[in-house]
């Protein structure tokens, strides 16, 4: 197979168009094993609509402008949305579904971890604290980044927010001027293209192998670099594929990356914990030449099970943090306290979260062990063995085409997802 994802046996069945390559969305097709829930948002379009109501005393007729920013256009809506919605409906008429779509550890937070949440409440640590977060807490970040990562940052180099997304989303604001090109290795997590669309960039994906793990190649990588390159996203061990950037292809990347003086990279190590042995954890920011550009996204919501807790974090050169502390304090300001004082917590835990995260991460990996086994014996099924994170990312393309009794035409991913849904209760997307 030439390319994976330009083949007719590609593991979606539905390309979207992004300028001129014709690249895989991120839909039916991916597993995820820890997870409850979907995203659930429908945006309006943002054609100019006025929406006549009559008013409350019911005589006058009251006018409202109902168009919305061009922003909001650009934004696609989630593909998963429909299916979810199908599912809730199931779920609602008292099917159990189980529920394989979201990125969402089926754990519980850690006791000491909520402990400290709880007592924070207690202690009336209740109040805002500053926009960047506690120094406490940057202070933890910032020796955990030392001792794991080998990466040395100052307490004003680090910048606390309500969940990694939105550190991500802030840096991506801080960093881009319209016209700008966000790089994005494909398969991707959904929102980074939309992000760069929120800051008027424009996303350029790059497309992988399944032969060669999802992985980035730097070839590609090189020959879709141009002035307008600001930031290459990287995201290891990634959502959705699982894949782990050994060391020596990130050392090729930065070599090609240090050519381009625009061009910045955004290392999302949200899932770092998650990895599974011989697979090895680098920081992009480690490597020479890149802490100068690099910036360094974390959180808590994956390894310590802490999603409702909104807490992540970005480090990186003082510059360009303060410039998202900015945007941060006209935004949210700083995040939850008591997630704070429950942050610390997460991060004396010991080295990589200690025995509370292995824990978690030995059942990860059992259950990847299961599905990958289970999976690889399905005729014409193909897969990459993830190395981390809690996805897999199944090409399902053999189905298509196929009748299925009592449903009909397997079109696509979408309709094999709708398929499985209908008869077997499990949603996935
Ligand atoms: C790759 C990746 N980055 C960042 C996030 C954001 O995590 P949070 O905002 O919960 O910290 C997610 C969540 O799904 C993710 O999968």
């Amino acid at each position: 197979m030439a390319n994976s994802l330009h083949s007719s046996t590609s593991f979606i069945s539905n390309p979207v168009n992004f300028g001129h390559s014709k690249i895989p969305a991120q839909i039916p097709g991916s597993v995820s094993f820890p997870s409850r829930y979907l995203h659930n948002f429908n945006l309006n379009k943002s054609d100019r609509r006025v929406l006549r109501v009559m008013a409350c005393s019911g005589v006058e007729e009251v006018q409202v402008d109902v168009s919305l920013s061009p922003r909001v256009n650009a934004v696609k809506p989630s593909k998963t949305v429909a299916i979810t919605d199908q599912a809730t409906a199931l779920a609602q008429a008292g099917v159990s579904v189980i529920r394989l779509a979201a990125g969402e550890p089926d754990f519980d937070t850690p006791v000491l971890i909520a402990e400290a949440g709880i007592n924070a409440i207690r202690e009336g640590f209740t109040r805002y604290t500053p926009n960047a977060g506690t120094l406490e807490l940057r202070s933890a970040i910032c020796h955990k980044l030392k001792e794991e990562n080998g990466l040395s940052y100052t307490p004003d180099q680090i910048l606390v927010s309500n969940g990694a997304k939105q550190s991500i989303l802030q840096a991506v604001l801080a960093v881009c001027s319209p016209g700008d090109e966000v790089i994005i290795p494909a398969p991707f997590w959904v929102s980074y293209p939309e992000m760069a669309r929120i800051a008027d960039a424009t996303p350029v994906i790059l497309p992988t192998r399944i032969s060669e793990n999802f992985l980035l190649d730097p070839k590609v990588l090189e020959s879709k670099l141009t002035e307008k390159s600001r930031l290459l996203i990287l995201c290891s061990p990634s959502n959705p594929t699982g894949s782990v950037y050994p060391k020596n292809l990130l050392d090729e990347i930065a070599r090609i990356v240090a050519k381009h003086p625009r061009l910045l990279v955004l290392s999302d190590e949200i899932y770092e914990h998650i990895i599974y042995a011989p697979a090895t954890h680098t920081s992009f920011a480690s490597l020479p030449g890149m802490w100068e550009r690099t910036l360094t996204v974390n959180g808590f919501s994956k390894a310590f099970a802490m999603t409702g807790w909104r807490l992540g974090y970005i480090a990186g050169p003082k510059h360009f943090v303060a410039a998202c502390n900015k945007i941060q304090s006209q935004f949210t300001s700083g995040a939850s306290s008591i997630s704070q004082k429950a942050g610390v917590a997460a991060l004396g835990l010991g080295y990589a979260g200690g025995e509370v995260v292995s824990k978690m991460v030995k059942a990860f990996r059992e259950r990847r062990d299961f599905l990958v086994k289970s999976f690889g014996e399905l005729e014409g099924v193909k897969m990459s063995e993830p190395q981390g994170a809690f996805y897999l990312f199944i090409d399902f393309s053999t189905y298509y085409g196929s009748e299925a009794e009592g449903f009909g035409k397997i079109e696509n991913s979408e309709s094999l997802c709708r398929y499985l849904l209908d008869k077997a209760q499990v949603l996935l997307h």
